[in-house]
């Protein structure tokens, strides 16, 4: 689906499919470099991390193992509570291995600042993290990430990965949701 087809749905088209693309080759340039020689695993959340994942790993010039986390956070009804509760665990043992995890968003950053804790409690040799998008805005935790694709204001963004009330994740650009959609 392209943005033209839901076009009543959106205000502005932030990114698009052509520029994350551009984006994912330049950093899959800079892991490549920085991890010469080490033993990566690239770690999606799920869902939203899915189309990232699949770009950025085939973006990658050798072979990689890729695993998957599902997390929610819960508590005082919102998503952005800080507890985290894992719906699916990974399926490898990471002690010893260079993690990457590979993220749609940075938003409070709280499901990451969760996650590399309880990475780097399992005996990591390393956990960095790549998100393709971050709200500096919405921050409250700062969370230290090594990767970042492009830094956007907090406006609803929905596309490539990202929903509202899981609809749009399969968007092939990255826009603003219209306030009518949601309001
Ligand atoms: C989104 C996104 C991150 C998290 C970021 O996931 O994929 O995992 O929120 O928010 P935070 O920085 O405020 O913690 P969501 O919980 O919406 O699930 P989804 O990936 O299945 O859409």
């Amino acid at each position: 689906m392209r943005a033209a087809d839901i076009q009543s749905d959106i205000t502005d088209i932030l990114l698009t499919e052509d520029e994350i693309l551009a984006k994912l080759e330049e950093i899959a340039a800079q892991v490549t470099a920085d991890y010469e020689g080490k033993d990566l695993l690239l770690v999606g959340v799920l869902k939203g991390a899915v189309m990232v994942m699949a770009d950025f790993s085939r973006a990658l010039p050798f072979p990689v193992p890729i695993d998957w986390m599902a997390v929610s956070s819960y508590g005082a009804g919102t998503k952005s509570s800080g507890v985290v509760q894992i719906r699916k665990d990974l399926d490898t043992d990471i002690h010893d291995k260079h993690v990457l995890i590979v993220e749609d968003i940075i938003d409070s950053g709280l499901t990451l600042s969760w996650l590399l804790e309880n990475f780097a409690s399992r005996g990591a040799a390393s956990v960095e993290v790549f998100a393709l998008l971050r709200k500096p805005d919405a921050a409250k935790v700062v969370v230290d990430c090594r990767y970042v694709g492009f830094e956007i204001p907090s406006e609803f963004v929905i596309g490539y990965g990202l929903d509202y009330a899981e609809k749009y994740r399969n968007l092939r650009d990255i826009a603003v949701l219209a306030p009518h959609v949601y309001e």
